[in-house]
């Protein structure tokens, strides 16, 4: 008998095998996607249709796009600037497939064994392979299922050649001249300026009325109104009532508060969120709940109604993010070494990888409110940063919100160049219970993007140097 069967080799699989290999663990990872010569390809959404592709295209049409409206700023002409697309897309495969074989390399290296087919827990110890026609029983004393999601298909919106999901987005041969997207969501968001900064005419629709309703509103209103002045036509309060695929086009139907509207796309993207692969994959003899939206019940340690059966990653609850499920890899592969780990899941920052980018972790503004917490809050406009101005970047703020008793950071928020990387420092902040004083009296350097975090938090309490601070 194995000690672990990981199910799953997405960042929650993989990772928590990785860990289980360390802890000593004997570790076997069994993954169903394949390729043509019948391999297991490891790395899961993230690496292969997700995380790693998205990024990849977001920096190649940022470098294009800044090359033709940007560039001539900075006293560089370009002549001739062409978008080779196929070029682009080979770019991108190639990091992935860089990346997935590094899996297979760390796998090796940490001895964990890597079995290709579709798995089954079938009892609290014995999991079910199946690869084609050969079905394999294994027994392990734990088992972790991190299976991962998929998106989300409306009726309204059945994919085919031209209504696409995120996967599709990523593939496209040529760019679509007029783009519908789906979802204002950070896929919808993600994707949508993808193609918007390499040419396609972009319409998102969007069902609330509220703009990134989970972002700080300040942010989530400055963040609406710079990415309609690049383009992207966001239309909130819409639902989508049909779409359908001619050879070419694809016709859509939805209601606003104006009545039914329509229009014509090329390509139509859905990014109407993601739902967990919980189906088939736990035998129902077992008793393990699954909720109504398809995640498997979990405790806070990631541990199912089964004390040998874990669940990690988007297949549970909270935020569908890789890192989140990374954590919790770590976290479960290290209880079952015996030791005391756990998640701070208040601390997950989140981030949309648009230009600016939008990043955040903790309470925003609306939840301190409803939850009544006496707060007090400092921001820093990249408009007053040299190093942003420098680089021809300075929209957006970073917002530092602390707790009016003590003074201890409640949230970070930013929008502008660098805002994960900046919103990074404030969850280390955060981490280690910092205050907004600790922060301010940290040394950053000059000149720097970050610079705008430390003046945000010294202005939490008046003293930020290069803005006016209120005044009592
Ligand atoms: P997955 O990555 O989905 O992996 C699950 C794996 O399990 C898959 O390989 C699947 O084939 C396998 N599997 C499923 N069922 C079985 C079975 N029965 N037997 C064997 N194997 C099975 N998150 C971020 O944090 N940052 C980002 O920038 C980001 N960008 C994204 C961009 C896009 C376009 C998308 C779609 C997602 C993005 N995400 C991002 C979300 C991120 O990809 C997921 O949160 C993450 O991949 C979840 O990891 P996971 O290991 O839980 O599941
Ligand atoms: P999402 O949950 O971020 O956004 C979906 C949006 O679609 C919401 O705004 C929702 O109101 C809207 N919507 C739902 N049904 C609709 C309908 N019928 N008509 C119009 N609008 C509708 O989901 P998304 O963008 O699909 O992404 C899925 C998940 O993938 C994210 O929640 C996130 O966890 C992960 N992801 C993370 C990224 C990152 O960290 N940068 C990047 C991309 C994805």
């Amino acid at each position: 008998m194995t000690d672990v069967i990981v199910i799953g080799s997405g960042p929650a699989g993989y990772v928590a095998a990785i860990r289980c290999a360390q802890l000593g663990l004997e570790t076997i990872c069994i993954e169903k996607e394949s390729s043509s010569d019948g391999k297991e390809v490891l790395g899961g959404t993230c690496l292969n249709v997700g995380c790693i592709p998205s990024k990849a295209l977001l920096d190649s049409s940022h470098k294009f796009y800044a090359a033709k409206n940007h560039y001539q700023e900075h006293g560089i002409s370009v002549t001739n600037l062409k978008l080779d697309l196929p070029k682009m897309m080979e770019r991108k495969e190639g990091i992935v497939n860089k990346l997935t074989s590094g899996i297979q390399g760390l796998f090796k290296l940490n001895k964990v064994k890597s079995i290709q087919g579709t798995a089954k827990v079938v009892s609290a110890n014995l999991v079910e392979v199946t690869n084609g026609d050969n079905k394999e029983i294994i027994e392990g004393k734990n088992i972790i299922i991190a299976s991962g999601s998929r998106p989300i298909e409306i009726p309204s919106a059945k994919w085919d050649q031209n209504i696409v999901d995120s996967t599709g987005a990523l593939e496209f041969d040529s760019v679509p001249k007029k783009l519908g997207v789906i979802g204002a969501g950070v896929i919808g968001l993600e994707l949508g300026s993808v193609w918007a900064r390499l040419g396609s005419e972009v319409t998102v629709i969007e069902a609330m009325e509220d703009f990134l309703f989970m972002a700080d509103k300040q942010i989530a209103r400055d963040v609406l109104k710079e990415f309609s002045n690049q383009g992207l036509n966001i239309k909130l309060g819409c639902n989508l009532t049909d779409a359908k695929s001619t050879a070419k086009k694809v016709n859509v139907t939805y209601q606003s508060s104006e009545g039914e509207q329509k229009d014509s796309f090329d390509k139509l993207i859905v990014a109407v969120g993601r739902r967990p692969n919980s189906e088939d994959i736990i035998g129902s003899e077992l008793g393990i709940e699954i909720d109504e939206k398809g995640f498997i019940k979990v405790d806070d340690f990631c541990q199912t109604s089964v004390e040998t059966i874990w669940a990690v990653g988007d297949v549970v609850r909270g935020p569908m993010l890789a890192h989140k499920g990374s954590e919790e890899g770590i976290m479960v592969a290290e209880r079952i070494a015996g030791k005391k780990a756990q998640m701070e899941y208040e601390l997950v920052p989140s981030v949309i990888y648009t230009h600016p980018e939008v990043a955040w972790v903790g309470k925003n503004e609306q939840e301190l409110k409803e939850e009544g917490i006496d707060y007090k809050s400092g921001s820093f406009p990249f408009a007053a940063s040299g190093r942003a101005l420098a680089a021809d970047d300075a929209v957006g703020f970073v917002k530092v919100l602390a707790d009016k008793a003590n003074d201890t950071i409640l949230g970070v928020h930013a929008f502008g160049p660098a805002a994960a990387e900046i919103v990074q420092q404030g969850v280390i902040a955060m981490e280690f219970g910092s205050s907004a004083e600790d922060l301010g009296m940290t040394i950053f350097s000059h000149p720097t993007v970050s610079e705008a975090l430390h003046e945000a938090a010294m202005s939490v309490n008046n003293q930020a140097i290069h803005i006016g601070n209120k005044r009592k």
